[in-house]
């Protein structure tokens, strides 16, 4: 696989464009596998009008449903079905009505506690891929969707948490959240996410201006760090860059 150190950055016009462009990238890495395929999910807002997209019948009918699993990077720690449980979002939108119930790998958020839901979901993770330890040559992921959020986290990785530094295991549990919703998180690790064919991130609006301006200058920050072994590619709307907004 190639250096995971450069990333890429594409422009779009708006969100609706970073949406198409997401759509066509997730169809051309499940293109380029033959077997099965992982793909790990993102929560938050920024993901939704792709979800939307993939369920329309331009792109539902071109997924090789039967051979696509899909997983999630961070959860809230609330019970399925909840407004803000990210996996439910997800299945609710798309997943649910074509994915075959066995290849969606949610986070066990019914577990006693968010160490303990980590613990199930590094072990359900292991299993999937078969081995306890990531090889480089062998990603996780075949493609690795990401936000950013308001303080340059992405995942549940915050500035300055423990998670963060964590270089052993795949899956952690996060207390307390650093911006809304307060609720404990279970997060991947950096070890992880970056252990996939593809990063994605999608950063549309205005309200990403001030954080996509302190990424550029401070590299410490959580979603700076977050890099592929493969590729890493952050499309980008106008609007966030401070253009003309959509
Ligand atoms: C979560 C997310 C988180 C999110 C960013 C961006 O559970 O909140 O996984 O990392 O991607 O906070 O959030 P928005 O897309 O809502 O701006």
């Amino acid at each position: 696989m190639a250096d995971g150190g450069q990333r890429e950055f594409i422009r779009v016009a708006d969100a609706a464009a970073l949406a198409e462009t997401a759509a066509d990238r997730v169809l051309a890495r499940i293109a380029a596998n033959r077997d099965r395929v992982a793909i790990c999910l993102a929560g938050g807002s920024s993901p939704k009008q792709l979800y939307r997209l993939l369920a329309t019948d331009r792109y539902r009918g071109r997924l090789p449903w039967d051979r696509v699993h899909w997983f999630i990077g961070d959860d809230r720690f609330v019970p399925a079905g909840d407004p803000l449980n990210n996996m439910s979002m997800a299945r609710e939108i798309f997943l649910d009505r074509f994915a075959p119930p066995a290849n969606i790998h949610p986070i066990p958020t019914d577990a006693a506690n968010p160490d303990e839901a980590a613990r199930l979901y590094e072990r359900a993770l292991q299993s999937f891929y078969g081995a306890r330890e990531l090889g480089p040559a062998r990603p996780l992921f075949d493609l690795v969707l990401m936000g950013v959020g308001p303080d340059g986290h992405t995942a549940s990785l915050f500035p300055d948490y423990p998670g963060l530094e964590e270089t052993r295991r795949w899956v952690v549990g996060v207390p307390k959240a650093h911006v809304e919703p307060f609720v404990p998180r279970v997060t991947l690790t950096l070890p992880a996410l970056s252990s996939c064919r593809e990063m994605l991130f999608e950063v549309a609006g205005k309200e990403k201006r001030e954080i996509l301006t302190r990424l550029s200058t401070d590299m410490t920050l959580p979603a700076n760090r977050a890099r592929s072994l493969g590729e890493t590619v952050w499309l980008v709307d106008k609007a966030a860059l401070g253009g003309e907004s959509s």
